[in-house]
């Protein structure tokens, strides 16, 4: 069977991409990662990229007249490549409408909260300043709007009184190193399918 490809986009540590990396490497994702393209050309993600002999390239937004042609070329970047999935690991611009409908249900995101709770930035902050007893993380397709597609998995933790940012989210992230990889696994094993809101493991 032809091996899955894989494009992650990423804006800077890289390290829900170096998790998904280790199980691609371990051959228990089934697909190989063919690129990594950053918006920040001093991403910790693009230099492991290049340390593990992936292709790894920056592309510029001031180089582009409009977001909507900065999104075309990174489009025009995973076809060239034969991409299957895209994957955001912490990609911190928002994909343009025309971007979702070229990888309709096959764009991929971490969120680190429980969605619908906490979209947007810093929301680790939010959920300690919020007074939850509990926050987590999301994987889940990528639509139209801003951290709202059908959820893959979530992955609870419980928030603690004298939590701050830093702590919750150290909490939320090894959670995120754990549910990323396993969500991108069931993609390749032909195991999600999405009806309407609801992803469904079969
Ligand atoms: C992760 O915590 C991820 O959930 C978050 O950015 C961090 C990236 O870390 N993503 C978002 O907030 C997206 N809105 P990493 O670069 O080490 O994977």
């Amino acid at each position: 069977m032809k091996k899955g490809k894989i494009g992650v986009l990423l804006s800077g540590r890289g390290s829900n991409f170096k998790a998904i990396l280790e199980k691609v490497k371990k051959g228990e994702i089934k697909a190989e990662i063919v690129v990594v393209i950053s918006d920040n050309k001093g991403a910790k993600g693009l230099e492991i990229a290049r340390e593990n002999g992936i292709e790894a390239i920056f592309v510029n937004l001031k180089e582009f007249n409009s977001r909507e042609e900065y999104d075309r070329e990174i489009v025009r970047i995973l076809k060239e490549r034969g991409v299957d999935l895209v994957i955001l690991a912490g990609y911190m611009k928002i994909i343009g409408a025309e971007f979702v409908s070229s990888f309709r249900n096959r764009i991929m995101n971490i969120h680190p909260a429980l969605l619908p709770s906490f979209p947007g930035l810093h929301a680790q902050r939010k959920a300690v300043k919020y007074g939850v007893r509990y926050s987590g993380c999301t994987v889940h397709f990528v639509d139209e709007k801003m951290d709202h597609g059908p959820i893959i998995l979530q992955a609870v933790v419980p928030v603690y009184q004298d939590d701050t940012e830093e702590t919750l989210s150290e909490r939320i992230l090894r959670e995120e190193h754990r549910i990323f990889p396993e969500a991108v696994k069931l993609f390749f094993d032909g195991r999600l399918e999405i009806r309407g809101r609801k992803v469904f493991i079969k």
